[in-house]
């Protein structure tokens, strides 16, 4: 930590400039602990170095806590490094702990294409990957050992499929705005994929408008702004997060109209800011989307710097929640 106030004034001026030069380093470094120049650690630890997508949502937060925490736990060290949504401050990363030879290397890739020439790097130097939460489209899958995390095609067909069975008794068109996430990311491809399979059941369940909100708040009040503008017959949000959803309701309640009501509103994730808008009757249905996933994660690193096979998919369960069973689950609810 560096001294401040009565401290500074007892020091001489080399120590002021040792302090200043302390605290430009720290500051350009704010995203990542990626530092120092070797990949080992000297005691022996094994050195996992992770590539966050970035700090997008409460679900991020979550997860980054999640593997920070479980990190610690297993007693590895944690090179981290928060990629602020933008693929090429991944594969930089990703290159520096190639450089720093770590022991292992796991990232949560922000969208699914472009992956092959880092990963192939990686291969080259020895160093096992694992994706985690969000998967890659690489062909070769040779590229990395393991995918941890959820299926998001599967949460969007939930999503869908409970809205078919509210509307089942509809007689005219049922007008659905979407808020997608990150374009070009896993979870915004396959969640828009399931919702569509599970909707086309139903001719008069229809897509009216679809873009992205980038897994933001403020970009979800920001788009659905323009969908109430542009639409005046709006009856279903399907949002593929909550914090987009949050951020939604804004624009709704501005709009003078009552969300979960006017508008049912359907998200993933169920964070807990989600599943109190659920319990308090704002939104209408979540599809789980779990974060915590660190120490599954951890327990995959330790097998596969020790050479064990590992399954080459493993899936998080999930659940779904609607008004009333956010209500009971709220008061447990970790994240
Ligand atoms: O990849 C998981 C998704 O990324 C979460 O649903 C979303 O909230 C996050 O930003």
């Amino acid at each position: 930590m560096l001294n401040t106030g009565s401290s500074i004034s007892r020091r001489g001026f080399g120590s002021i400039l040792a302090a200043g030069l302390l605290a430009t380093g720290l500051a350009a470094c704010s995203n990542s602990d990626t530092g120092g120049d070797g990949g080992k650690s000297g005691d022996g630890k094994i050195v996992l170095g992770f590539s966050q997508v970035g700090a997008e949502s409460g679900w991020r937060t979550a997860n980054t806590t999640s593997i920070k925490e479980s990190a610690a736990e297993a007693g590895f060290e944690l090179k981290f490094d928060d990629a602020q949504q933008k693929q090429e401050n991944q594969i930089k990363a990703i290159r520096n702990y190639i450089q720093q030879k770590v022991d292992v290397i796991a990232f949560s890739p922000v969208v699914e294409s472009g992956w092959d020439t880092v990963l192939k790097e990686a291969k080259d130097a020895g160093i096992p990957v694992i994706l985690t939460d969000r998967s890659v489209d690489s062909a070769d899958k040779s590229l990395y050992k393991t995918f941890i995390g959820s299926d998001f095609v599967k949460e969007g067909r939930l999503a869908g499929e409970w809205l078919v069975e509210q509307k089942k008794s509809a007689t005219g068109p049922v007008n659905i705005v979407e808020l997608q996430g990150t374009t070009g990311s896993a979870p915004a491809n396959d969640r828009k994929k399931g919702f569509a399979e599970a909707i086309g059941t139903n001719p008069n369940l229809k897509i009216i408008a679809s873009q992205s909100g980038d897994f933001t708040r403020a970009g979800g009040k920001q788009v659905m702004e323009q969908f109430l503008k542009a639409n005046p017959k709006i009856d279903v949000l399907f949002a593929h997060n909550d914090d987009m959803g949050l951020g939604a309701l804004e624009a709704i309640t501005a709009a003078g109209k009552v969300p979960g009501k006017d508008i049912t509103i359907i998200t993933v994730d169920a964070v807990k800011d989600g599943m109190q808008a659920l319990a308090d009757g704002k939104f209408n249905f979540i599809a789980e989307c779990s974060p915590l996933l660190g120490p599954q994660l951890m327990d995959l690193v330790k097998k596969v710097h020790a050479g064990e096979e590992v399954a080459p998919r493993i899936e998080t369960e999930e659940t779904t929640f609607t008004q009333e069973q956010a209500k009971e689950a709220l008061p447990n609810r970790k994240y």
